[in-house]
Order: C-alpha cells, then sequence, then structure tokens
C-alpha cells in the first residue's frame, strides 16, 4: 500500500488575556527587565487566570481554527494534547477538550514530550493519517507553565508564560506536494536530571513535605540545557536539511522552540540563515514549552510570511532531553 501524505490544513491559538511583563517581574523577585531582555529576549507573558486550565486553553484555540477555516468537531477522528501540565492526572486532557469541544466520535490521548511535545505529537498524529486509519487528526499544544513556576524562583519564573495552539492533521489530495516531508525526534533520558518536576508523580506523591520543599515547581539547571539545546537542534536541523539535499537557503522560515533568544540567535547562525527566515516571538509570549512551534506558524502565517509551497523547519529541544526537527512544504495561502 503506498503510504498517504499528510499535511496540515488549519490552525488555531489562544493567548489567555492577562499579561505579565517583566516590571511586574521586578517588583516580584530581584530581576531587572533589562537582564530579562538580553539573556532571554522576553519582554512579556501572558498568564491564565485563576481556574483557567490547559484544557480550556485548548478548546479556546479550536474555537479560533473554526472560525478561521471550515472545521465539523463531528469529523475529527484523533485529539493528541502535547502537554506537561494536563488539566489533571486522568481523565486526559484530551478527552476533555474532546467532550468541550463536541468532537463526539475522537478518541486522543496525551502525549508528554515537554519543548517538543508538539514536535513528538505531529510525528505520531501523522502516522494514523499516512496509513489510512484515519482522516482527520488534531494536534494541540498546549501548556499552562504558570501552574509549575514559582514565582519566587527569578532562575525560573522570568522563562514561561501559558498558551495552546492547535492544528489539523490530513492526507494531502491528488497531485499537491505540499506536507511533511520528513521528521527526525530524539531522546536521551540522561537528560532528566537538569529539567523536570520532581513533586505529585509516583515517585514522590503529594505530602506537606513535597509541597514544603516545593517540589511541585519546575526545575532547571540553566546553562547544561542550553548547551545541549543549541548543539542537538542545529544536529537534527542539519541531518534533516542534508538527507532532504536541502541547504538553509531552500528554507523560507525556520520555527524553532522559543526558549531563549540567544539559542534561536545560535542556532540561526549556525545554519546561516538570514534575520527573515527565523520566526522569533519569544519576546510576547516567553517559553509556552507545547504551545511555541504552532504559535510561531500561526503567526508567520497571520503575517504573510508562508504561502502554499513554501519550506519550513521545525526545530525543538526540551526537558526529557527530548529534541527534533520536522520539514514540511506549507499547504495553503491564507487570508
Ligand atoms: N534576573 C537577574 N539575574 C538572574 C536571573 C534573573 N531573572 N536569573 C538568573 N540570574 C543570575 C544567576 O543567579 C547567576 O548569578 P551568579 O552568576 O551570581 O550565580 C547569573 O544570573 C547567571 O546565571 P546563568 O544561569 O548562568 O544565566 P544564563 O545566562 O545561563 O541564563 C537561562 C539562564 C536564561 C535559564 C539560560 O540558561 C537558558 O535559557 N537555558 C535553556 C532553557 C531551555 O532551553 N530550556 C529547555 C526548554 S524548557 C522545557 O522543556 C520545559
Amino acid at each position: 500500500m503506498n503510504k498517504l501524505r499528510t499535511t496540515i490544513t488549519a490552525i488555531g491559538k489562544y493567548t489567555p488575556k492577562r499579561i505579565l511583563a517583566n516590571p511586574e517581574l521586578e517588583k516580584m523577585v530581584d530581576t531587572t527587565d533589562e537582564w530579562i531582555r538580553t539573556r532571554t529576549g522576553v519582554i512579556e507573558r501572558h498568564i491564565v487566570e485563576k481556574g483557567e486550565a490547559t484544557s480550556d486553553m485548548g478548546a479556546a484555540a479550536f474555537e479560533d481554527m473554526k472560525n478561521r477555516f471550515s472545521v465539523d468537531p463531528l469529523d475529527i477522528d484523533l485529539i493528541i494534547v502535547a502537554t506537561v501540565t494536563p488539566d489533571m492526572f486522568f481523565p486526559s486532557t484530551a478527552a476533555i477538550i474532546q467532550h468541550s469541544i463536541g468532537a463526539k466520535n475522537a478518541w486522543g490521548f496525551d502525549l508528554s514530550a515537554a519543548c517538543s511535545g508538539f514536535l513528538y505529537a505531529l510525528v505520531a498524529g501523522l502516522q494514523f493519517i499516512e496509513t489510512g486509519q484515519h482522516q482527520k487528526v488534531l494536534i494541540f499544544g498546549a501548556d499552562t507553565m504558570s501552574s509549575i513556576t514559582d514565582y519566587t524562583d527569578r532562575n525560573t519564573c522570568v522563562l514561561f508564560g501559558d498558551a495552546a495552539s492547535v492544528v489539523l492533521l490530513e492526507s494531502t489530495k491528488g497531485n499537491d506536494d505540499s506536507g511533511i516531508i520528513d521528521s527526525i525526534v530524539k531522546m536521551d533520558g540522561a537528560g532528566q536530571k537538569y529539567l523536570y518536576m520532581a513533586g505529585g508523580g509516583s515517585k514522590n506523591p503529594p505530602t506537606h513535605e513535597t509541597i514544603d520543599k516545593k517540589m511541585h515547581y519546575l526545575y532547571q539547571e540553566g546553562r547544561p540545557v542550553f548547551k545541549f539545546a543549541v548543539s542537538k537542534m542545529v544536529e537534527t536541523a542539519t541531518e534533516i536539511l542534508e538527507r532532504n539535499s536541502l541547504t538553509g537557503q531552500d528554507i523560507t522560515l525556520f520555527v524553532p522552540h522559543q526558549a531563549n533568544i540567544r539559542i534561536i540567535n545560535a542556532c540561526a547562525s549556525k545554519l546561516k540563515l538570514k534575520d527573515e527566515q527565523v520566526m522569533r516571538n519569544i519576546d510576547k509570549y516567553a517559553n509556552t514549552t507545547a504551545a511555541t512551534i504552532p504559535l510561531g506558524l500561526i503567526e508567520a502565517m497571520d503575517e504573510k510570511r508562508i504561502k502554499k509551497g513554501d519550506i519550513i523547519l521545525l526545530t525543538a529541544f526540551g526537558g526529557g532531553f527530548t529534541w527534533g526537527s520536522i520539514l514540511l512544504r506549507w499547504g495553503f495561502n491564507y487570508g
């Protein structure tokens, strides 16, 4: 059986209304707007209101998709939600979103790969399209990082924001050559000690002690993560370009995970990309974990930076360690 090709046919996003800008953080921890801008590239981030969860952001992103494209929730076969901040351990955030958007005919699951979650979920989702098992698959990248951030720790609280974004995967029609061309996804569990949330799971179930020790917040050793992020993102980006006989010059847009502007710039420089080839929106949203890449794609689409036929390179690195690259040819013009 010939494999079908998978393409993105619709996209939507949601960012919470409340903005937490650097000057407000200056009042919360010992930091400065200048340090945050120059060391991370972040100027402001969006933060949920109390009671607003990852599934709510996901459902709002789907609503945005419905407003932009003609998508019927009843046609959806499968929902995959990339997140490290699910509403709760179970039921899955996928199940909660399925109910709130009325996708009654879909099954689904959550996928945990931290900042590489969206890439992992795309690779998982495309298997179901390529085998012909499913026709319409929703891939969410959604994280409420503010729910696991310690706003008394200046090392981490300046880095993260909340957002959700969603893409619809379908098979390409007829002779259309758009779609996902190639993917590389990698993992090295030896990196677990640098980036984790220790409390709340089966290893350290919640107790007063785990709360007192702040084990329900994200912990990160920034320097080693920074080094691995640059080298692994560049490694897979280079490999995927080379094995498809492409160079950086063939790419219309590089959409890297938005963790730090210095990581993005180092990758862009090693890949010899021009400024206009690189998506940067970390200034407005900070690191929204699984949401950064689809958020970058939809903003690029809205800013008319991508059109049908353009080649796009997605690259991410995150907790696990997990990392990877996806190469795709964009399938439609918007607006
Ligand atoms: N304001 C002022 N000073 C600060 C702040 C702050 N907000 N944060 C740290 N500092 C200080 C540190 O205390 C340290 O001071 P010291 O030298 O007196 O000890 C100094 O600044 C330098 O600290 P570093 O950690 O070396 O700073 P660095 O330049 O490495 O930047 C950062 C830290 C931004 C965290 C960076 O290392 C980074 O971006 N790392 C990678 C993040 C990443 O890619 N994560 C992966 C995805 S996340 C996920 O998967 C969930």
